[in-house]
């Protein structure tokens, strides 16, 4: 293996990435692909936690195509980054299995984020199936599989891979030193709040901004963003703390002195929310700007992206090959297939 430390991250191909991802996680990895040996996976297995019919499994392709594609476009170089299908590895399965043995059904049963997934997918408590209680633990088998030792995730995964780093802590204990306890990374705006004001931008409440949104589309979301309800006219001082339009102007306007200025004409009153949105809108799309060429030019050449998909899923089947190796022989397995093995081979020998 390589001397450079290793990422491994990723995410669900159930659609468009958005602002949400970019700087909840994706700046970050596009950052840190230059210094660590970075795997990126495409976790169709963690899909069908949620969603195993088969009309979400026949979507697989196009979405994973997609994803990359948006991967690519936000700077994620194909020559240093691998790239590949989760379901297309069998170890992870393998190791998934293993990893159920160290972590307890009570344990799992406090990880926030299944619930709200359950909850997100129409999932009561009745219904929870044993491979959605299981998320983190396939996570598991997935960040320790190429034995990562970073994950740069959004806030909602700060929890599983707190998950991770107790099952590598744990098998180690037991089986000796075999896996990093990674650490997690998350980006410069954990949770970032949607266009209408909630919480968190997620693409099923409907208030996202797409990667590969174009500017028509970015000019309309922001001009029709939640902003200070109680601003009925431009001199009304305004409120600038958790006012999603100037959260996005810290969060997007590389211009400093400009959202500075901003803020403090909005708390006297002397700005209109129409031209503090139209800056906003420029900021946006001189940061999508970039990734709009970049995902023309990677989208024109067919084949491509499946290309880098195969060519990932290569490198990530060595990695898995060699880690489950280390795993049998930690936990003893290849010792007693070899003791069978050995004795058979011995009656077979004496009976000519
Ligand atoms: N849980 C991630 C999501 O929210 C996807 C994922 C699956 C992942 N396996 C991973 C992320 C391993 C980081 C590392 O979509």
């Amino acid at each position: 293996m390589s001397e450079r430390k290793r990422i491994l991250t990723g995410d669900r191909p159930t659609g468009k990435l958005h602002l949400g991802h970019y700087v909840g996680s994706l700046q970050k990895r596009v950052e840190l692909q230059e210094k660590y040996d970075t795997i990126l996976i495409i976790a169709d297995l963690h899909m069908l936690t949620t969603k195993p019919n088969r009309e979400a499994i026949e979507q697989i392709t196009e979405n994973a195509r997609g994803m990359v594609l948006d991967y690519l476009a936000a700077g994620i170089d194909p020559e240093k980054v691998s790239i590949y299908l989760q379901s297309a590895i069998p170890e992870v399965y393998e190791l998934n299995l293993i990893f159920e043995m160290l972590v307890t059904v009570n344990r799992l049963n406090r990880v926030p984020s299944l619930k709200d997934m359950a909850r997100a997918a129409n999932i009561s408590d009745e219904e929870m199936p044993l491979g959605l209680l299981g998320y983190p633990v396939l996570q598991a088998a997935d960040i320790l599989l190429p034995r990562a030792h970073l994950v740069p995730v959004g806030k909602d995964n700060e929890s599983h891979v707190e998950v991770t780093r107790e099952i590598a802590r744990r098998f180690n204990h037991l089986y000796g030193e075999v896996f990093p306890v990674p650490d997690c990374l998350v980006g410069d705006v954990p949770t970032l709040v949607g266009t209408d004001g909630q919480a968190k931008m997620s693409k099923s409440i409907g208030n996202c901004i797409y990667l590969s949104d174009d500017e028509a589309a970015v000019n309309k979301k922001v001009k029709s963003m939640y902003t200070d309800p109680n601003r009925v006219s431009a001199d009304v001082p305004g409120t600038v703390e958790g006012n999603p339009v100037f959260i996005y102007h810290d969060a997007f306007n590389p211009d400093k002195a400009e959202v500075e200025d901003f803020k403090q004409r909005y708390r006297e009153g002397k700005v209109g929310d129409v031209d503090v949105k139209q800056s906003l809108a420029k900021a946006i799309n001189n940061l999508l700007a970039p990734m709009r060429e970049r995902y023309a030019h990677y989208a024109a050449d067919t084949g491509f992206v499946d290309q880098v998909i195969l060519d990932g899923t290569e490198t990530m089947r060595s990695y898995a090959r060699e880690t489950m190796q280390e795993v049998r022989k930690a936990m003893g397995f290849a010792g007693s297939w070899n003791r069978l093995r050995r004795s058979a081979e011995k009656r077979a020998k004496k009976q000519g």
